[in-house]
């Protein structure tokens, strides 16, 4: 028996109950409490096999992006597995170098990079700025140039693609929206920069939004990337030696078709055909996501206006999607594969009616004590968390083969009150 559940890659039922790997999701709740956020380490190097294996031919390095699920010990996997990160701010940063990433495996994107970061990035040495704004250019040549460094940047161009994906603030990449650098004025920026002696453009980027399902947008992003590139060199303003796709690779949470490997390597395949340039790519999702789910144990049933509620232990401070994206997560009752049969709401205790993680969902029916999973939880969860309602934010457990490991612990009521006074110490304004 120990062998099959050893060798098992993910959550899979015995004698109808849910286990991560070899170990039964009961144990760790009873060992180390709900909510928890639970991990499968043989997830995440499958995701990994899977992504690497479909880009083998191509020139590609993948750069793990930091949010999606920035705990230590879920970086250190992906270090050990060969992925370098992308970040999106000092916090991040600290993380990555905490781990052991060095400067070269590090890619630096985000709008309002401030002075304080730009210094750090510059001092840790990282092998691209990713810039989005000629302002952050003028603020990164004045840093550079007192550091004594030259700074090699990719431009993010903002590419003006549209994206489907299953919610409007997941789409970055269209005219008008925040993110990156108008890609009719890339050469205009381009220009200004050759002027600049203290940053080296080297590279070019575009991130189109997040769980996309279709390669199209890709070839479209690849071959606008290959133009800019194309157009650069022949004015003589720089040489481009990597093109960063980002990421965005969707995943299926209930009924959406996993992602074409194949169909994104054959668009990343435009950019890389491009002589003497690497490919990077930026995935979150696709690699954490399958991994993690959230247990929450059933605190209350009732019924309200006709309908069924469910009362968990955890809320949308714990786990903010379904709140914030309406995103659907299946979930699954833990000790019991018994047909759905119940139709309720299942919402957390915060004190806020959007504080739901289904609405007529059918489940399995579950008493009060009863453990439920949230599945697909493994990325933009315990990152989005926070302590609304002062609820301490959850534990963090990575499974591998027949052992786990709580990889953050449980905040403490003493850890929200931490940083804080009820004496303020005034100073002269
Ligand atoms: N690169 C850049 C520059 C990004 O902004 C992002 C995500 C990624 C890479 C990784 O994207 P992924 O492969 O994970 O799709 N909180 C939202 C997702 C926000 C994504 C933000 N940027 C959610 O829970 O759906």
């Amino acid at each position: 028996m120990g062998q099959s559940l050893l060798t098992s890659v993910g959550y899979v039922r015995r004698d109808g109950s849910m286990f991560c790997e070899g170990v039964a999701l009961d144990t760790i709740a009873g060992r180390v409490g709900t909510p928890v956020y639970v991990y499968s380490a043989s997830v995440i190097r499958e995701r990994y096999q899977r992504l690497t294996s479909a880009l083998a031919e191509l020139p590609v390095h993948v750069h793990y992006s930091v949010k999606a699920n920035s705990s230590l010990a879920i970086l250190a996997l992906l270090k050990s597995l060969g992925a370098g990160v992308d970040i999106v701010s000092g916090g991040e940063l600290h993380r990555a170098l905490e781990v052991g990433f060095t400067g070269h495996d590090i890619v630096f994107s985000g709008v309002g990079k401030t002075v304080t970061e730009l210094e750090r990035a510059v001092r840790a040495g990282i092998r691209s700025i990713n810039v989005e704004s000629e302002g952050e250019l003028h603020v990164l040549n004045d840093v550079a140039g007192r550091l004594g460094a030259v700074v090699a940047v990719a431009l993010r161009v903002n590419p003006d693609i549209a994206v489907d994906t299953p919610h409007k603030y997941t789409r970055t990449a269209e005219r008008g929206m925040k993110f990156g650098i108008p890609h009719d004025t890339i050469l205009a920026v381009a220009r200004t920069m050759a002027a600049m002696p203290n940053v080296k453009l080297t590279g070019l980027a575009a991130h189109l939004g997040s769980q996309i399902g279709d390669a199209a947008p890709y070839a479209l992003a690849a071959h606008e990337l290959v133009r800019l590139k194309r157009e650069i060199e022949s004015d003589g303003l720089a040489k481009i030696t990597t093109l960063d796709l980002g990421g965005g690779l969707g995943v299926t949470y209930h009924d959406e078709p996993a992602p074409d490997l194949a169909a994104y390597a054959a668009a990343l395949a435009i950019a890389a055909n491009e002589p003497g340039v690497e490919i990077l790519v930026e995935p979150g999702r696709f690699l954490v996501a399958d991994a993690g789910v959230l247990l929450t144990r059933v605190l209350y049933r009732k019924h309200s206006g006709g309908k069924d509620i469910v009362i968990t232990d955890a809320g949308m401070n714990d786990f903010i999607r379904p709140s914030l994206y309406e995103s659907r997560h299946d979930i699954e009752a833990v000790s019991s594969d018994d047909a759905p049969s119940l139709r309720a709401n299942i919402v957390g205790p915060v004190c806020e009616s959007g504080d739901f993680f289904a609405n007529d969902r059918l489940i399995t029916d579950v008493a009060p004590g009863q453990l439920l999973a949230l599945r697909t939880t493994g990325a933009y969860g315990y990152s989005m968390a926070s302590n609304y309602n002062s609820r301490p934010r959850p534990a963090e457990v990575l499974v591998d083969g027949d052992r786990f490991a709580v990889i953050t612990k449980r905040e403490s009521n003493a850890d929200l009150t931490r940083r804080e006074t009820s004496a303020p110490e005034w100073m002269e304004g």
